[in-house]
């Protein structure tokens, strides 16, 4: 990992083989995304009902800021809007709708100095999201909705792009959490007992990577990433929305990011919808990456926040 692409000319193709190498894209503002952005606010400021979000938090108990954003989070992925406009942007930064399956688009919220840390306001400890069951082909695609600094981003560790972490990953099964753990993160609002995969040994963040955009830039990057939520300390909350892709033809080749320290059971695929017809991906890919063992009583997968 050496390079972050700046609103790079090269095609999907080729920005997908960077990233699998560990690089890093960063594409600026568009009309597609500003609108996404655009969407996002109107939804969060109409829950805040004439409450700034960005500083809402002084006005009101955690359970009430809780009791706003629980509902918020699958508002914003069920909304038809929000499905168009993502559909609009995968178009714009050149995406094979037929070949990128997209997963729900999730709405996030870091309040500043600690306020909310846990269950819909988690802050995420340094990890890749390929310890949670994401295939070597994820991509991840992040937006800022208001206006980031430094100290309300998220961070990158680049050195362990190629060096193994000692996790929790072995502990990890896929199905399981998605049966008991997730649906319950809105009542974890003082502290999260959700298990999750975790380093196990002591890490150097630094020197770490935080890109700042304006609200509607894009930052892309693998799966296999090392990244973390910087505490938030800007006395603002920071809103972002996040969504993930994986490609077919990649998953059917095989071609992704390298595996050097995941070992968790079960796989995220089925989650992806097609982007031209929302259509799942078809079994006989699923079953190159899944394990058929880890499953978990009857495998049913909703959207969920
Ligand atoms: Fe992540």
């Amino acid at each position: 990992m050496n390079t972050v692409y700046f609103e790079p000319t090269f095609d999907d193709e080729a920005r997908r083989e960077r990233l699998y190498n560990g690089q890093l894209v960063v594409l600026a503002p568009r009309p597609a995304s500003l609108a996404l952005v655009e969407h996002a606010r109107t939804m969060i400021e109409e829950a805040f009902d004439g409450v700034d979000p960005l500083v809402a938090q002084y006005e009101m108990p955690v359970e009430r800021y809780v009791e706003i954003c629980a509902p918020l989070k699958p508002a914003f992925i069920h909304n038809d809007r929000t499905k168009e406009l993502l559909r609009d942007l995968m178009t714009d930064v050149q995406a094979d709708l037929e070949q990128t399956y997209i997963d729900v688009p999730r709405l996030r919220m870091v309040t500043s100095h600690g306020y909310l840390t846990s269950g819909v306001g988690y802050a995420h400890h340094p990890h890749r999201d390929v310890w949670y069951s994401a295939p070597f082909q994820q991509l991840n695609w992040w937006l800022p909705i208001y206006e980031i600094e430094s100290e309300s981003s998220m961070a990158f560790h680049p050195r362990y792009w190629s060096e193994p972490v000692k996790n929790g990953s072995a502990e990890f099964n896929y199905y399981e959490w998605n049966s008991a753990g997730r649906k319950d993160a809105s009542k974890h609002v003082k502290s999260d007992t959700r298990k999750q995969p975790k380093p196990e040994e002591p890490m150097e963040l630094d020197p770490q990577i935080r890109l700042i955009s304006q609200p509607g830039g894009i930052v892309i990057f693998s799966a296999a990433q090392m990244h973390s939520t910087v505490p938030n300390t800007t006395g603002r909350a920071r809103y972002s929305i996040d969504f993930r892709t994986v490609n077919s033809a990649d998953l059917e080749s095989g071609r992704g990011a390298p595996n050097i320290d995941t070992a968790c059971v079960g796989t995220s695929l089925r989650d992806f919808a097609r982007g031209t017809d929302a259509s799942q991906l078809p079994e006989e890919i699923v079953a190159l990456y899944d394990d058929p063992e880890a499953h978990v009583g009857e495998l049913v997968f909703q959207p969920t926040a």
